[in-house]
């Protein structure tokens, strides 16, 4: 360990850190001790062009910069002098020579550093009376970019993220000096499963997404902290939010799950939280055998109804219940707790399944199997087979992903049960067989937490209110439990005492509940099958 002395406060780092990486470390970076930086990113090798970042290092006749200046024991380091300031105005005037002014049309406006720097460092007119730069605008740079060649300050962090993080190294700087500029390689262009991500990093609006440029201004959006669903890894985002929609995902650090990064994939699945296809409306069967859309307290009766009928005649080792690995850990617990006092074990849980990647992406494409591994459901697949073989008459099913290949494949064998009661999120194939449809609700509207495939419990909030009535599964289940009677059911439904219940009653969550997951997460205290 070294010490090291930054503006008069004394910390103890890892030597042979830079100052930027040990003040990172420190968690302090831009965060107190401010130096601004724009080639430098945590999770990409060193380049050191920008010099925005120099800092006085007592005991060097010149500034140093502080991406690529190695921490010494007993190390002082101003970050905020006159000589600092005087070197950052200098820099930030070369950077703006040629930058077009074009702020009022440009989408990273709001959450642009060379706008934000250069309101703190930049003068307010320009020395230069030569015209500026003309390049190219609106490249088309693959499928899911476009490219301002104009605005790039050539700080080279898209290039090497992608030599580095998908190691598909499609853009370089082609041309030397101020002919400089980023290019894709001839008859390459930027398509990787990770490309979006230059987007993020990208400190200008030089590069764009095809998806969010131009939907709306940045400063209408809120941030919200929450979770990708798009797989088991759970990465960390941003849910950008204003009018009660989320506009767009953007990556949310976590070392521990992500880094900095998402996929391209998992970032479009903010779409499916207002999509069209949401199930909006509780249906019951009729008479008729078509789905009658009902209250919400009608669909609830109607599914009370139902078991209760098929416990009294035929008992409850006759009704099954499948798990969706979209269910957060508090909707599981109460599921499970659902099955137990109805009196039936029969059940499993169902997770859609598809490619895996060396960096992030995981095979599970649901956010929370561990979670209803840990939690007791094993593998829906023989409870299909029990469905199959005859043995279940009743359903009661969380999602449809029953409906996938490696369970049911198809809503025919679910043709001949006498009851199917189905909590979803969006409309599928099980509204053909169900005979009460119930909406719920996805994980940007409610609070819960999820366990990512490393037994990692990670939370999110309610940031958007669904504008149909809708509910957690595990408020549904409460009010079906309340309607049948069962022991431990009042209708209520407070996530948090169900989240301090589930601590308490299971080992692997043991300690763990709703406020103290925090925005980074915890550590289960065992792993499914460990
Ligand atoms: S396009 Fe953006 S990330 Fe790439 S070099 Fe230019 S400014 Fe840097
Ligand atoms: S790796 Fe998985 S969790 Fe992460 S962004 Fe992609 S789909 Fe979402
Ligand atoms: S951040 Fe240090 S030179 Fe660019």
């Amino acid at each position: 360990m070294a010490k090291l002395t930054v503006d008069g406060v004394e910390y103890e780092v890892t030597e042979g850190r830079t100052i930027l990486q040990a003040l990172d470390d420190l968690g302090v970076l831009m965060n107190g001790v401010d130096v601004p930086h724009y080639c430098w990113h945590p999770k990409l090798s060193i380049d050191g062009s920008c010099r925005l970042c120099q800092v006085d290092v007592e005991g060097f006749p010149k500034l140093q910069i502080a991406c690529n200046t190695p921490v010494k024991d007993g190390m002082v380091v101003h970050t905020a002098n006159d000589k600092v300031k005087n070197a950052r105005e200098g820099v930030m005037e070369l950077l703006l020579v040629n930058h077009p002014l074009d702020c009022p049309i440009c989408d990273q406006a709001g959450e642009c550093k060379l706008q934000d720097y250069a309101f703190e460092y930049g003068l307010k007119h320009a020395r230069t009376e030569e015209p500026r730069r003309a390049l190219k605008k609106g490249v088309d740079l693959g499928p899911t970019i476009k490219f301002d060649q104009e605005r790039c300050i050539l700080c080279r962090r898209c290039v090497r993220f992608c030599r580095e993080i998908p190691q598909t190294g499609e853009i370089g700087v082609f041309n030397r000096g101020d002919h400089s500029v980023i290019e894709t390689f001839p008859g390459s262009e930027l398509d990787n499963p990770y490309s979006m991500n230059v987007a993020d990093i990208c400190p200008v609006g030089a590069l764009t997404t095809k998806d969010f440029r131009f939907k709306i201004r940045v400063w209408f959006l809120e941030e919200a902290a929450g979770i990708c669903t798009g797989c088991s890894n759970g990465c960390n985002v941003f849910l950008g939010v204003a009018n009660n929609k989320v506009y767009r995902y953007v990556p949310r650090r976590n070392d521990a799950v992500n880094a900095t990064w998402i996929c391209d994939a998992g970032r479009m699945t903010y779409r499916e939280i207002g999509a069209e296809d949401r199930l909006k409306r509780p249906m019951i069967r009729s008479a008729g055998g078509v789905l009658d859309a009902v209250p919400y307290a009608t669909a609830i009766e109607e599914a009370v109804a139902r078991l209760r009928k098929l416990v009294q005649t035929k008992g409850p080792s006759v009704i099954a219940g499948v798990a969706s690995g979209f269910a957060s850990n508090e909707d599981l617990f109460t599921f499970k707790r659902f099955l137990a006092a109805l009196g039936t074990d029969v059940c499993g849980v169902a997770i859609p399944t598809g490619e895996a990647d060396r960096l992030l992406v995981k095979a599970e494409k649901a956010p929370n199997g561990e979670g209803a591994r840990l939690l007791g459901f094993g593998d829906a697949r023989a409870v299909a087979q029990r469905i199959r073989g005859g043995g279940v008459e009743g359903l009661v099913v969380l999602g449809h992903d029953l409906l996938g290949p490696a369970y049911l494949a198809s809503e025919a064998d679910l043709t001949k049960l006498e009851t199917v009661i189905a909590l979803d999120t969006h409309r599928s194939e099980i509204e053909r067989v169900a005979h009460v449809v119930l909406p719920v609700r996805v994980a940007a509207e409610k609070d819960a937490t999820y366990t990512n495939h490393a037994g990692r419990v990670q939370r999110s909030w309610p940031v958007v209110e669904p504008n149909f009535e809708t509910w957690a599964d595990g408020e549904v289940l409460s009010r079906i439990g309340a309607g049948l009677g069962l022991a431990g059911f009042d209708g209520k439904f407070d996530v948090r005492e169900v989240s301090r219940g589930l601590g308490a009653a299971s080992s692997a969550f043991r300690g763990i509940d709703l406020d103290s997951v925090g925005g980074q997460g915890l550590p289960a205290a065992t792993k499914a099958g460990g």
